[in-house]
């Protein structure tokens, strides 16, 4: 039985990753924070039932930084391989935390690279790149080879991540690999995240509970896959014969306006009757447009997106409207 590390594993990826890696019969380790309130919803139906924990998932409570208790995990627990999804992954509170994002999403990464470098052991190791490395994108459709342009301490933190992936796995021979993964949301999706937050809204305007949305810049254009589909390309990516970097992408590009669009109809309500710019919400320094071309990743490891964009936003807005129509219920409110 193969054993993988996540960290991250109460995140959304983490979440889509462990259902897979349990589902192929690993034994699944994940890294979690100590926080005041409950940050595991996300992996609660992972365990067999809320008082017999899977034998085949574990959680260790630690943070990325604390470099001590990431190589005694790593230590004991001895991975075949290990999946860095963890981070302050938000681009616009980047821009407010720049030094913690730094240290968790730089010199965390590292932290694990020099645990694995240390072990002795050929454990395989997953980075979580992101197309925001493209920033002030230097060519379009974004692929491995396109130059980063970095426009925020997130993307500059992860450059420093994905630098030192690729250079660990050339100065030290380990199986490191880095995905550079475009924009992917699922139900799970953070709801601070600008799709999670539009069909949240929607579903809510929908049922009476609330009028207005607040949003910054419509215009941004994103490549937007299934969280579900993405995590598949990351496991394939660590069964090759060598290591490499692959884009992880859809190939298609659309604007806020367009998920607006598609989840506002999909309910039967009009976007803009409820939408209001605030500022609040515009980034220092923008991306304004990504379109990801992930021919490497269909050749080499025989991975494809399943989800179309159009079928992303329905699923997420019947998703938040059915959750939302469930705490009303459960509130005597409908
Ligand atoms: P997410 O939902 O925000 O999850 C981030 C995870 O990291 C959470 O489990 C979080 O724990 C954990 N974490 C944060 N700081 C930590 C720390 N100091 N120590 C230990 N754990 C910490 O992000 P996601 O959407 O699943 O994305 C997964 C990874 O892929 C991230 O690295 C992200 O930057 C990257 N990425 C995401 C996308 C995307 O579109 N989703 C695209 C490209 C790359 P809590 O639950 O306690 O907060
Ligand atoms: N969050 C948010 N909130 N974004 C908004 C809003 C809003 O109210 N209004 C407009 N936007 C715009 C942002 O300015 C951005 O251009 C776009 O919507 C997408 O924003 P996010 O959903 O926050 O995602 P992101 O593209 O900045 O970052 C996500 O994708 C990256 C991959 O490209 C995150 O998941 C990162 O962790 C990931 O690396």
């Amino acid at each position: 039985m193969k054993t993988a590390l996540i960290t991250g594993i109460s995140g959304q990826d983490g979440s889509y990753l462990a259902e897979l890696l349990l589902a192929k019969g690993y034994q699944v380790h994940g890294l979690i924070r100590r926080s005041s309130t409950f940050n595991t919803s996300r992996i609660q139906h992972l365990y067999q039932d809320p008082h017999t924990p899977n034998p085949r998932l574990s959680l260790t409570y630690g943070d990325l930084t604390d470099e001590g208790a990431v190589i005694r995990l790593v230590e004991r627990i001895q991975p075949d391989e290990i999946y860095n999804l963890a981070a302050q992954s938000h681009v616009r509170v980047s821009f407010d935390s720049p030094g913690y994002t730094a240290d968790v999403t730089a010199r965390g990464t590292l932290n694990l690279l020099e645990c694995i470098r240390h072990s002795g052991k050929r454990t395989r190791f997953y980075q979580a790149s992101s197309s925001e490395m493209f920033g002030l994108v230097q060519e379009t459709p974004q692929r491995e080879t396109t130059p980063f342009y970095p426009r925020s301490p997130y993307a500059v933190s992860k450059m420093f991540a994905h630098w030192m992936t690729v250079n660990y796995r050339e100065a030290y021979d380990i199986f490191a690999c880095s995905g550079i993964l475009f924009n992917h949301e699922s139900p799970r999706r953070g709801e601070t995240f600008v799709t999670r937050k539009i069909t949240r809204a929607a579903a809510r305007i929908k049922l009476g509970l609330e009028d207005v949305l607040y949003l910054g810049n419509l215009d941004a254009r994103r490549d937007w896959g299934f969280a579900g589909d993405y995590v598949e390309a990351m496991w394939m990516m660590l069964q090759q014969d060598a290591p490499d970097d692959y884009v992880v992408a859809t190939g298609e590009t659309h604007t806020v306006r367009d998920f607006l669009d598609v989840t506002f109809d999909h309910l039967g309500l009009d976007w803009r009757k409820h939408v209001k710019i605030d500022p609040r919400y515009f980034r220092p320094t923008e991306v304004d447009l990504l379109l990801g071309d992930s021919t490497r990743a269909r050749e080499k490891l025989g991975w494809a997106p399943r989800v179309r964009f159009q079928e992303l936003a329905k699923m997420m807005a019947d998703a938040d409207l059915a959750a939302e129509s469930r705490i009303c219920k459960s509130e005597g409110r409908i």
